[in-house]
């Protein structure tokens, strides 16, 4: 598996306190089945998530070399909060796109529509870079097909949480997430993993192969787009 989406990294962000917890995220990763990982801390200024791309490199560096012999292939990039300032700081590497290749893994208000996405795909895009949009099940104003098939046909790429998949956040949020995977909506499955949320991935794929099927997981779980 591979897996786009995880705070595992220490001390960064609200993912992990020390190297200690994310080792046992680590070990836990590869008893899933994760050969790859990207570490994407928060940038998220407003929420006082504000390192940038050199000050994690060096975490990074130093972690890379912990997690030595457990078997998991680590690239940095990040998670960004979407801000009209996200073009400049791409454009300066103040913030990273998903190791060495040109997706951007963006993430927007879990509360309400603060930018409009469509036309956040299309800025980003602009300057080079694919956007993949985090999580977009759990913001509760983009809950229908249609609003998934503007993500897709603006070039967005779409990543659900393992857990939503799991019914983590409910029978509705999980139904639906279903329903995309069906229609060819999805491009990628996460953990989003942080020290006090369960990693699900294992337990999402095997789900996913039963109620849909092996392609399927496959191509959502171990999509190798990024891996460039
Ligand atoms: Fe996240």
């Amino acid at each position: 598996m591979i897996d786009v989406h995880a705070h595992v990294l220490p001390f960064v962000d609200d993912g992990s306190p020390d190297v200690a917890s994310s080792l046992s995220m680590l070990r836990d990763m590869k008893a899933s089945g994760v050969t790859d990982l990207f570490l994407t801390p928060h940038y998220y200024p407003a929420r006082g998530y504000y390192r940038t791309a050199a000050d994690n490199q060096t975490v990074f560096n130093e972690f890379v070399q912990a997690a030595e012999g457990i078997g998991v292939t680590l690239r940095l990039g990040n998670e960004i909060y979407y801000t009209i300032d996200s073009l400049r700081d791409l454009r300066k590497g103040t913030v990273l796109p998903l190791g060495d290749s040109k997706c951007v893994l963006i993430e927007f208000s879990m509360a309400k529509e603060e930018e409009d996405i469509a036309e956040a795909i299309h800025n980003i895009r602009s300057i080079g870079y694919t956007p993949i949009i985090a999580h977009p099940e759990r913001y509760p104003y983009l809950g229908k097909v249609a609003d998934f098939e503007i993500i897709q046909k603006m070039g967005g790429l779409i990543q659900l949480n393992a857990s939503s998949l799991t019914g983590k956040y409910g029978t509705t949020i999980q139904k639906f997430c279903f329903q995309v995977l069906k229609l060819g909506l999805v491009d990628f499955v996460a953990s989003d993993i942080h020290t006090f949320r369960h990693n699900d991935l294992a337990e999402a794929y095997e789900a996913v192969v039963k109620r849909i099927g092996v392609e399927t997981a496959d191509r959502v779980f171990a999509n190798p787009v990024v891996l460039r």
